[in-house]
């Protein structure tokens, strides 16, 4: 027997193969093979295709085999914007919008963002780690296999550098690939409430050199929203990140708009998300532009807005993200099956562009689509398998659990118990 894995059995391979990134009705075209294979050997796949076409390979012939009973299998997601490494819950504060208040009401109080800062600036690393390692374990077993993760909970360099070390220090201890982000500018701490100038100094002048020296993080974010930084502030910020070889992204008109999707195709921005608020010549120059839209429901849902205008962007033609923005104030979800269930019933995206905004476009904007986000030979043997027969099956049973195995680099780094020999059981199995 050779080292590598067959697996075989799986009912749809959906291979989301083809030109990156996909935008227009590219993006409703997941590249399905019924009744497929997948040949992995070491942390690559070394072919997928027909079964009968895979089965074939004198080096499948040889492979240890698994029969994947039909199930769907999809490159593994990619959650292109999370807050993952923070300290404690918003429970009161959730409580609080459910009563009427409202997140910047609650923000403009104390509480919000900068309640997660209070707690990150008193945690201990090994307790950040701790936490965030919990939640990996939860992003594997949703079929996630690589998250993007933002700083920002700190707000001053050595709480900024804690966050983004506990990150480097994760993504060596566990299989999913964490992808650093520096969100310095998150908000303006409260020391400089009065003089906010002097903060983005100090993000622009120290923060950010810091963050590059140690290569703690490949990108910059900024929220530049009401609230938060103005798109002058946030020019200026991703300006001086790049200087120092940090990829501009960008929290773009969530709470209002502000002009800072603008500013992200002004500034070639790899991704400008949220997007809530933009209105059409906003989407119709998104739509022309190059920079990936990631759009986050579970924030709405959980704030209890209107859903960004995704049928809109993507009819636009522009290059669709999606992702959970999981964080413990605006969506505690690190589900991204449930951000496709909610792409597909609150912004009317069919299922098959809901998966591939959370798989081959979201690899995109984090500039890894050369070695993850779709299945073809040679790449990166990162896969989910749902106990569904259809992949619409994914979004349509909202809120339930489906993932039933995921791989990273060719490693099994979840699998529901009892999933081999049963047969496969979605809900709406007779
Ligand atoms: O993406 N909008 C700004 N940042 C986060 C929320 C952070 C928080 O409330 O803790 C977001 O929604
Ligand atoms: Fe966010």
């Amino acid at each position: 027997m050779s080292g590598a894995l067959l697996l075989t059995g799986i009912g749809q391979l959906l291979t989301l193969r083809g030109a990156v990134p996909r935008r227009g009705w590219a993006l409703a075209d997941p590249g399905i093979i019924r009744d497929a294979a997948v040949l992995v050997r070491g942390d690559r796949i070394a072919a997928a295709g027909p079964r009968r076409e895979i089965e074939r390979l004198p080096e499948a012939r040889r492979a240890r085999k698994t029969d994947l009973g039909g199930r769907v299998m999809l490159p593994g997601l990619v959650d292109s914007h999370t807050h993952l490494v923070f300290a404690g819950s918003r429970l009161e504060e959730y409580e609080l919008r459910l009563a009427g208040a409202t997140y910047e009401e609650i923000a403009r109080a104390g509480g919000g963002i900068q309640s997660s800062v209070r707690g990150l600036r008193a945690a201990r690393p090994a307790e950040l780690e701790r936490g965030a390692l919990a939640r990996l374990v939860q992003f594997a077993a949703h079929g996630t296999t690589t998250v993007e993760s933002k700083s920002g909970y700190g707000l001053d360099l050595a709480n900024e550098l804690k966050i983004l070390r506990v990150q480097r220090a994760l993504a060596r201890r566990q299989p999913v690939e964490i992808v650093s982000t520096f969100l310095g500018a998150h908000v303006v701490p409260p020391e400089y409430r009065r003089r906010p100038q002097a903060y983005v100094d100090l993000v622009t002048r120290r923060m950010i050199p810091a963050v590059a020296r140690e290569r703690l993080a490949e990108f910059c974010d900024v929220f530049c929203d009401r609230g938060a930084f103005t798109p002058g502030q946030a020019r200026a910020i991703l300006a001086a990140g790049r200087a120092w070889g940090l990829e501009p992204r960008l929290h773009a008109d969530q709470l209002a708009r502000t002009g800072a999707a603008r500013l992200a195709i002004e500034i070639r921005a790899a991704s400008a998300d949220h997007l809530d608020r933009v209105t059409g010549s906003d989407i119709a120059q998104l739509g022309r532009s190059g920079v990936v839209c990631t759009l986050l429901p579970g924030a709405s849902l959980h704030l209890g807005v209107p859903f960004a205008p995704g049928r809109a962007l993507v009819d636009a033609g522009a290059i669709v993200a999606l992702a959970t923005d999981f964080n413990p104030g605006t969506s505690p979800t690190l589900s991204l099956p449930m951000a496709i269930s909610l792409a597909c019933a609150g912004m009317r995206l069919a299922p098959a562009e809901a998966i591939a905004a959370a798989t081959v476009n979201a690899a995109y904007s984090l500039r890894r689509h050369d070695r993850i986000g779709t299945i073809e030979a040679g790449k990166q043997a990162d896969l989910a398998v749902f106990d569904v027969a259809d992949y619409r099956e994914i979004p349509y049973y909202f809120g339930v659990h489906l993932t039933s195995m995921t791989l990273k680099r060719g490693k099994i780094v979840y699998a529901r118990d009892g999933v081999r020999g049963w047969p496969r059981s979605a809900p709406g199995d007779a």
